[in-house]
């Protein structure tokens, strides 16, 4: 079952990026124990995870099945041959593996440039365990810096959505898609907002007012939500712990 990727040039060398990446994304895979239910989180880090896990699956004989946050993921899983189950089959998860956008250093994230946030984060929040693998540029001192807020809005709702973003001192960008004209449509059915903010002095505190405004589906800031972060450097990887 291959062939929805892209095809990767032999003579295309892999840069630190890509390969603190793949790094991260093998560490990772480790954490993987037989018969787990996994997350399986969205987004190029992730991928390689993905991969990672499915070579583990079929070398080692491992029972897993996996709950994929996006049309992504399930390719992904089904191209690497990942049993894959459902949140009404499975509702508790061993362990999400999911990339991320921005992490600081209490280890909340900016997630959802890839558009999944919505469920991402439902499938974290199922997670007894929640494990980040991102490159080194992903880390940031406050969340926002440079970086939206990715926001999952009904389409219905969406210039009421705006105007209330907007009143909270943020510039506002409706996500448009490549390859397609108009708007990015998610994998369930909706607009993605990019919601600028600058530096974020309280992210909880925006969570939380962001949640009340009627139309928005989802926020990509994810807080308390990682308990570890692996992290790929030029030199190597290391590990970020909550608390
Ligand atoms: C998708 C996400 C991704 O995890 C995030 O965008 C990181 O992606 P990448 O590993 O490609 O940098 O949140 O919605």
């Amino acid at each position: 079952m291959k062939g929805w990727g892209k095809w990767k040039l032999k003579h295309e060398k892999p840069n630190w990026k890509e390969k603190a990446k793949k790094a991260v994304a093998k560490e990772a895979a480790k954490h993987v124990e037989n018969g787990f239910i996994l997350g399986l989180g969205s987004g190029s880090t992730t991928a390689y995870a993905i991969k990672e896990i499915g070579k583990r699956i079929r070398r080692e004989n491992l029972k897993i099945y996996a709950i994929p946050t996006s049309y992504q993921a399930m390719l992904q899983a089904i191209e690497n041959r990942i049993p894959l189950t459902t949140l009404y089959e499975n509702l508790e998860i061993d362990l999400t593996i999911d990339g991320a956008d921005q992490i600081d250093k209490n280890l909340n994230l900016i997630k959802g440039h890839g558009g999944a946030l919505t469920r991402e984060k439902i499938v974290a929040s199922a997670s007894k365990k929640v494990l980040i693998i991102a490159d080194e540029t992903k880390l940031t001192e406050k969340l926002g810096k440079n970086c939206p807020v990715p926001i999952e809005v009904l389409p219905f709702a969406f210039p009421y959505v705006k105007r209330k973003i907007e009143q909270l001192g943020a510039k506002t960008y409706l996500r448009e898609a490549n390859n397609k004209v108009g708007p990015v449509i998610t994998d369930n059915g909706n607009f993605i907002v990019d919601a600028n903010f600058g530096v974020i002095e309280n992210p909880e505190k925006l969570e939380i007012i962001l949640k009340n405004i009627p139309g928005i589906v989802e926020t990509g800031l994810f807080i308390e939500m990682a308990d570890a972060v692996l992290i790929g450097g030029k030199i190597g990887i290391k590990e970020l712990r909550k608390g």
